[in-house]
């Protein structure tokens, strides 16, 4: 039976909002699988883990990445590991992955705590005058710096960098409403030209990448970052490294998929942090037992396990990935549904996470779920923010680390006081966002 959204899309195509979350009707977090309503392609939207695996390990070839989706970025990352399927994938994969190994994470780990001190000269000049900050900005930016300096070991302030951020921003705001409108209005496998001026961004921040890889690309030259990690990686068939055009591809994904991804998360983080007084309190006192008055290092956070299985909730309510899309090649059938070729197939971490058939109290915001004791009440394969299976997210541990480092810097520092808090909303544009910014004055403890 379809999910009724007439209503609901009209309302999201009149206001050009890119809200996604709008067409969501409310048995969206009820069902094991259901028709999302209207339409020109069919939409059906899976919340049932055991079809959730099924889908996303894709042994059979028949969901690869979904043709909107990867035509929106291709002029952007073009055939890289992100949007890629099959053999260029697997091959991709191989030579990506060792990237993030916990060798190179360690490496990783100071360049994203300068990247802090960085933004704490900022953040205390804006607490000392009593300036407001707006929380999703401060986190955009901190996170592409932390790509930018974990990547190419270079800080965003660094022109070229900053230039690439701005045509991000650019290519973000567009690729969401332009997918939008074709989510709704097309069918299945149209070719749709994107706007002249996001084909220029796209251009223009590929010309940029290709500006910082080149002083890695130079004989001798010795960074110890993720490019040059993915420069010295070699295909183990053929022996090949990435030609300097795929690089820029790979490198490229690292921006696009690493860094509102993050940024959403700690958004997240930061407005429920400073609004749950109890839980603050529990973060700040792990910090100090763990870390006593010395810097946050890296040996510490295996043991940081509140903050862990608090931002591990975080990306339960507020998945940063709102939704993994996938499309149909073969007619087939999910959860009792008959797909045609062509289908959307549409997994919602937003939805699974909410599903009150998998979760305990699934609306309820508690980090002490994730404690070993209470391991018995979760269920395999409902939890999903980094996706699952083979493309699971490869920058996975990256982002923890990070995420970790950041919000126990951040919160050990500052008292953040949320205005408006009542009024914050999730939105679903190209990540889970406030609808609108998320303002706070900041005070030194
Ligand atoms: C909280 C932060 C993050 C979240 C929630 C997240 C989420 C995801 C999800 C859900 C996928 C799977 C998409 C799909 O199956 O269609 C994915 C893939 C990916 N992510 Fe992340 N990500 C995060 C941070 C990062 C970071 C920091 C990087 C790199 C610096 C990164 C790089 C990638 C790449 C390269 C892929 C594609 C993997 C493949 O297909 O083999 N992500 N991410």
């Amino acid at each position: 039976m379809p999910l009724p959204a007439t209503l609901s899309l009209l309302r999201v195509l009149w206001r050009r909002e890119g809200d996604l979350l709008n067409l969501l009707p409310a048995n969206a977090y009820k069902v094991e699988a259901g028709w999302l309503g209207w339409s020109r392609r069919s939409i059906l939207i899976v919340n049932e883990p055991s079809e959730v695996r099924r889908i996303l390990a894709d042994a059979d070839g028949i969901f690869p990445k979904n043709d909107l989706m990867t035509g929106a970025v291709e002029p952007l990352i073009g055939d890289s590991i992100f949007v890629s399927s099959g053999e260029t994938w697997r091959r991709q994969r191989r030579m990506v992955a060792p990237a993030f190994s916990n060798l190179h994470l360690e490496t990783a780990f100071s360049a994203m705590d300068a990247a802090i001190d960085d933004r704490v000269i900022a953040l205390d000049k804006a607490a000392a005058s009593g300036a407001d900050i707006s929380i999703d900005l401060v986190m955009s930016w901190l996170t592409a710096d932390v790509i930018c300096r974990t990547v190419f070991s270079a800080p965003l302030a660094h022109g070229v960098a900053e230039d690439v951020y701005d045509d991000f921003k650019i290519f973000e705001r567009s690729a969401a409403h332009v997918e939008l409108k074709r989510l709704i209005l097309s069918p299945a496998f149209e070719d749709i030209p994107q706007h002249t001026h996001v084909l220029t961004a796209c251009k223009r921040i590929r010309e940029h990448l290709g500006t910082m890889v080149d002083p890695h690309l130079r004989a001798g030259a010795d960074f110890k970052d993720i490019a040059s990690a993915v420069i010295a990686a070699r295909d183990p068939e053929t022996g090949q490294g990435f030609t300097r055009e795929e690089l820029i591809d790979q490198l490229g994904v690292f921006f696009l998929a690493g860094h509102e991804t993050s940024a959403s998360a700690l958004t997240w983080a930061f407005f429920i942090a400073a609004t749950r007084p109890e839980m603050l309190a529990r973060i700040r006192g792990e910090i100090d037992t763990v870390c006593g008055d010395g810097p946050v290092g890296f040996n510490h956070m295996p043991r940081l396990t509140y903050l862990r299985n608090f931002f591990r909730e975080v990306l339960r309510l507020y998945p940063p990935i709102t939704f993994i899309p996938r499309v149909a090649l073969k007619p087939c059938e999910i959860a009792g549904h008959k797909l045609k070729r062509g289908a959307m197939v549409m997994i919602a971490p937003w939805t699974l996470h909410r599903h009150e058939s998998y979760w305990k109290d699934a609306q309820v915001f508690d980090p002490d779920r994730w404690t070993p004791e209470r391991a018995g009440e979760m269920t395999k394969d409902a939890y999903i923010p980094f996706g699952l299976g083979p493309r699971v997210c490869v920058g996975a541990a990256f982002a923890g680390v990070e995420a970790a480092l950041i919000l126990a810097r951040l919160l050990r520092r500052y008292d953040f006081d949320v205005h408006d808090a009542d009024t914050v909303r999730p939105a679903a544009r190209l990540t889970t966002r406030p609808s609108d910014p998320v303002r706070a004055s900041l005070k030194r403890r």
